[in-house]
């Protein structure tokens, strides 16, 4: 049967937040959220062993609705993306402190954009080749912000690996291969999948399976093969994750649900 279930007419509170859901058809594991974002914090902490950090993954929260505010972005991809990422990184390892910073690190991937200046950051139209040299120190930007922190090491390597491409064509060292933590490898091929499957202003997301044959299509080029086999082996996860996103809150795309 479907894992993604329709919520069960009497039970028709939040999962998470315990708000009502009415006019909210879908919901996975036989619970239902009212919004993506309360899915996303039940997935989190059920992915997250005990031994993570509650505290400091709500921090790593905050700071990026500073992000989200500042480019006024109401939607879910940081949350998504680290939620997801964290699937994959399950299957390499189940250490939570391990786990906690593959999650922080997912989730503030792009959080050095604080430091562009609007002018680019918000700029509607294409940018010149001088704006992309400065929008392209983003990653170094996060990682500075991040390194100073001890609890934060890994998820700061992160950070400045997420724009790194496997064939070397990415930045902002043009690292190739192993060269690459492990971690940033698994986030880009989510990064990907995410970027396909959400909405752009000039054309509706593609389905799960346009984003799979593209990321298979990369395999050993923009990405890692062996993050690209983790990705088809948890293939049935990542694609009810991707029916049940939304764009920005209740009463739309997953959570709008025509039910199946
Ligand atoms: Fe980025």
């Amino acid at each position: 049967m479907d894992a993604v279930l329709a919520v069960a007419a009497g039970n028709p509170a939040c999962s998470h937040c315990g708000a009502p859901i009415s006019g909210l058809p879908r919901a996975r594991e036989r619970d239902g959220y009212c919004c993506e974002g309360c899915y996303l914090a039940a997935h989190r902490h059920r992915s997250l062993p005990a031994g993570a950090d509650d505290g400091q993954c709500a921090l790593g929260e905050a700071l990026v609705a500073a992000l989200d505010a500042r480019e006024r972005e109401t939607g879910l991809h940081s949350k998504r993306v680290a939620c997801h990422t964290l699937v994959l990184a399950r299957q390499f390892t189940a250490d939570p402190q391990e786990l906690q910073q593959v999650y922080l690190g997912a989730l503030l991937h792009d959080i050095g954009k604080i430091g562009i200046p609007d002018s680019i950051l918000l700029k509607e139209d294409a940018l010149t080749a001088a704006e992309w040299r400065v929008m392209r120190t983003h990653p170094e930007i996060g990682h500075r912000i991040l390194a100073g922190a001890p609890s934060m090491t890994k998820a700061a390597e992160l950070v400045l690996s997420h724009e790194e491409r496997f064939d070397g064509t990415g930045y902002p060292r043009g690292l190739a291969g192993a060269a690459i933590p492990l971690w940033a490898r698994l986030f880009a091929v989510i990064d990907t999948l995410d970027a396909i499957t959400s909405d752009r202003p000039y054309r509706k997301g593609l389905p799960f399976d346009a984003a799979r044959a593209e990321i298979v299509r990369q395999s050993g080029r923009q990405f890692d093969p062996k993050a690209v086999d983790a990705f088809v082996a948890e293939e049935i996860a990542l694609s009810e994750m991707v029916e049940l996103k939304c764009g920005a809150g209740p009463n739309q795309a997953g959570f709008s649900g025509v039910q199946s």
